[in-house]
């Protein structure tokens, strides 16, 4: 057995009988003690440019859960803000930006090394936390990928089909090739910049990744995703990467490979069995229990998490959800998941 970390250790490509486990929005509003702590912030922004409470924050479920790995406290829309998009959040509803639809819109941007110092405390949360999380314990820095990114950037909020950001990619392709790369180029700055903060790990949501289909996949989600991946491996040799095209469907075969993640993470609409049988050749594999579980629990719950540990077992697998943990979940539920996996 290696002195590796336990998540690092499946990273690396090692089967493990007891997968290292973590959780999608595991700092969050399911958690009493995350609460108080935005409320303290005075809100969720607020909170993000902390860097005290946002390392608090990110290190209350590993207090209270012992997860073998601490997401830092952030949001994949701090990188259009530090371009220059307005952002604020609607309480109940999400994140609303300033939009860009034509090409004036994109010349009000910033350029990629003009991010930094509106992102220092960001870097500032991850070096505190590379100094506060237990030894054995990963830290995982993040961002969006490009298409996600975009697609809020463009519609302003989240839309439920993407529709202005395919409108755009269509309509107008040379400006949205030009949002595409900023955001590209500013994600490889961003991203290096955490890592040399004290991330160990980064991961890259393409949560509206499902809506592109056929060559705009290629294009949009794989090309950025590849781009972003060997930027950062050549600055950062060892650097293991998660890549999350969420909903890509057919589209996860292969994925990994072709774009040097060392991980893939797989959303509820594809089966455990057969992520195993065609992902996880390609390296390890992360996933993929229902959210829902999290809110309902009981016997379904735990034996859901051990089917999927199970389908999972003969290859490199880090346990997590499908998606991020909801609000209406039970943080009891997140033990019985634990006890589920870990035995
Ligand atoms: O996972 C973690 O614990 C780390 C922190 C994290 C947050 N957002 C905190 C957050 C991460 C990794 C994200 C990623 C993120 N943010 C994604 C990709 C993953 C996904 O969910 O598909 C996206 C699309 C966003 C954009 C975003 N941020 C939306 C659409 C919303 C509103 C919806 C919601 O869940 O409320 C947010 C807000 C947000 N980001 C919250 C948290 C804890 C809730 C804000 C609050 O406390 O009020």
């Amino acid at each position: 057995m290696s002195d590796k970390k336990k998540l690092l250790r499946s990273l690396a490509g090692e089967t493990q009988d007891v997968p290292p486990v973590w959780l999608m929005r595991q700092a969050g509003r399911y958690l009493p003690e995350y609460r108080a702590t935005r409320a303290k912030a005075g809100d969720f922004l607020s909170l993000c440019y902390n860097p005290e409470l946002a390392a608090e924050v990110t290190l209350q479920p590993i207090r209270r859960y012992g997860f073998d790995a601490a997401i830092l406290f952030a949001d994949i829309l701090l990188i259009p803000q530090a371009l220059g998009a307005d952002l604020w959040f609607v309480t109940g509803e999400g994140p609303r930006l300033s939009t860009i639809t034509d090409a004036s819109g994109m010349g009000r941007m910033k350029g990629k090394d003009d991010i930094h110092e509106h992102l220092a405390p960001v870097y500032e949360t991850v070096k505190i936390l590379s100094q506060e999380l237990p030894k054995e314990t990963t830290l995982i820095g993040f961002a969006g990928a490009p298409w996600t990114v975009a697609t809020y950037m463009i519609a302003g909020r989240g839309t439920p089909d993407q529709a202005p950001a395919h409108k755009l990619r269509e309509g107008d392709p040379a400006t949205f090739d030009a949002l595409m790369d900023l955001l590209t180029e500013a994600t490889i700055e961003y991203l290096d910049c955490q890592v040399k903060a004290g991330a160990e790990v980064v991961k890259l949501f393409d949560s509206w990744a499902g809506s592109l289909k056929g060559d705009a996949f290629d294009r949009y989600a794989l090309a950025p995703a590849k781009r972003i991946i060997s930027e950062l491996k050549s600055r950062h040799p060892d650097l293991p990467i998660i890549a999350f095209p969420r909903e890509a469907g057919d589209k996860y075969i292969g994925f990994a490979e072709a774009v040097g993640s060392d991980a893939l993470a797989i959303d509820t609409s594809v089966d455990a069995t057969w992520a195993a049988e065609h992902l996880q050749k390609d390296g390890c594999v992360q996933g993929n229990l229902d959210p829902k579980l999290m809110v309902t629990g009981g016997e379904k719950l735990q034996s859901e998490a051990r089917r999927i540990c199970d389908a999972l077992k003969g290859g490199p697998h880090i346990f997590n959800l499908g998606h991020g943990i909801t609000p209406d979940a039970d943080p009891e539920n997140v033990h019985r998941l634990l006890e589920a996996i870990r035995g």
